[in-house]
């Protein structure tokens, strides 16, 4: 039995506690507080901030794990280009989980491998920012290199912009690099997850393409599959395969890809289980997180079979404690309709609670509905 120690418990986290339990593992969640989504069915729990160097180096002498398994990006990650040196494995690979962290060392390693990025470049200041979107060319997309989840994220359309983008990058800045990627705003037909796994005993696979829509830096609902024509999704498997294939180690990734009318553009991967592919709990045979169960245990992936499917999030509306959801049964009483509850102790605005998902003809469109008709109660 393989011994897990889990980085992050949130609602990713859960749904792959559940697979690798399924599959006779051990699982020992971590988090910054009590009570967190994956802690409610792992076996045992631990309390500490990832981004505490001490912590993090105490849970794992403490638990001694088979594998580490990262579910977050913000982690202590030289802690774990450390620990891999003493022997420890770390999924899918420690410079996975390093390079990731930041967007400016992931987009580095995709140019060098002659991947197609948007036209990017970083800057450290306000007035080197206005001087790059100048050059890249308005409109421009600004990110800090470390953030997720849309923090700190903006479009200046002009350069009257630049000044509340930088002041708003910094606010949403993690760590200490006070520095932004500004990328050209591509006007993309749609943009797609492609989930790609790497295997410990066999070829890289892929499942369908995810189309998905994004509001404030935040997925809001997603479908399986995306139809792109073929040469397109071949264009993407080959960047996707290479990226991955850089990184190394096994477990699945999500890798992020706009698509034009001419044309496949890479964005960014998670080195584990992407919100968007949510979606995959109803529309394939094994979920995501079956996958990346399976792929980091060395288990066969004989077949993914796919139909069509779709997810949509349900947010909390406001600041709250022991949340209540309303409207759960008029929403499961369609056939082919579920709904992930995902257990969070408090709420705030935005915050994603659950997921509705439909499958079969008009997936899409009955998963929205569904995750319309429930809505977050608290005190
Ligand atoms: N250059 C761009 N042009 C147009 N839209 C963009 C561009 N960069 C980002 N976006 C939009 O913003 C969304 C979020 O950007 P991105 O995926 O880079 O960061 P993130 O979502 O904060 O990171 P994470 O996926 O780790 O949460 C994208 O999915 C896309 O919809
Ligand atoms: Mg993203």
């Amino acid at each position: 039995m393989k011994k897990i120690l889990l980085l992050g418990s949130g609602e990713l986290g859960k749904e792959f506690v559940i697979s690798a339990k399924r599959l006779g593992c051990y699982v020992v969640a971590c988090d910054s507080y009590a009570g967190a989504p994956a802690m409610q069915v792992a076996d045992e729990c631990s309390v500490f901030s990832m981004l505490d160097e001490a912590a993090l180096r105490a849970a794992i002498a403490q638990h001694q794990p088979d594998l580490i398994v990262p579910e977050i990006e913000a982690i202590r990650t030289e802690v774990l280009l450390e620990v891999e040196k003493e022997g420890f494995e770390v999924i899918p690979s420690a410079r996975a989980a390093n390079l990731t962290m930041n967007r400016d060392r992931i987009r580095d390693v995709a140019v060098g491998l002659g991947v197609r990025t948007a036209k990017f470049s970083y800057a450290e200041s306000a007035e080197e920012l206005m001087s790059q979107a100048k050059a890249i060319g308005f409109p421009v997309v600004i990110k800090p290199v470390m953030s997720s989840s849309g923090k700190g994220q903006s479009v200046a359309k002009t350069e009257a912009d630049i000044q509340t983008s930088w002041d708003y990058a910094c606010e949403g800045m993690r760590g200490d690099r006070r520095r932004v990627i500004v990328e050209e705003f591509i006007h993309f037909e749609f943009e797609i997850t492609l989930l790609t796994i790497r295997q410990r005993n066999g070829n890289t696979v892929f499942c369908q393409p995810i189309g998905h829509v994004q509001e404030r830096g935040d997925y809001q609902y997603s479908w399986q599959p995306q139809p792109m024509k073929p040469e397109y999704l071949k264009a993407a498997e080959q960047m996707a395969e290479k990226v991955t294939s850089d990184l190394g180690g096994a477990g699945l990734f999500g890798v992020e890809f706009f698509v034009t009318k001419d044309e496949v553009i890479f964005s960014e991967l998670s080195p584990r289980p992407h919100d968007t592919g949510m979606v995959t709990l109803i529309s394939q045979n094994l979920s995501e997180f079956d996958l990346h169960a399976r792929a980091i245990l060395g288990l066969p992936i004989p077949n993914i079979d796919t139909v069509e499917g779709a997810s949509a999030v349900v947010l909390a509306t406001k600041e709250g404690v022991s949340p209540t959801f309303t409207g759960v049964a008029d929403a499961m009483s369609e056939p082919g309709t579920d709904v992930r509850i995902f257990g969070k102790p408090t709420t705030r605005p935005y915050r994603r609670m659950a997921v509705a998902l439909a499958k079969g003809e008009n997936a899409l469109e009955r998963a929205r509905a569904a995750a319309k008709k429930i809505t977050v109660v608290t005190q």
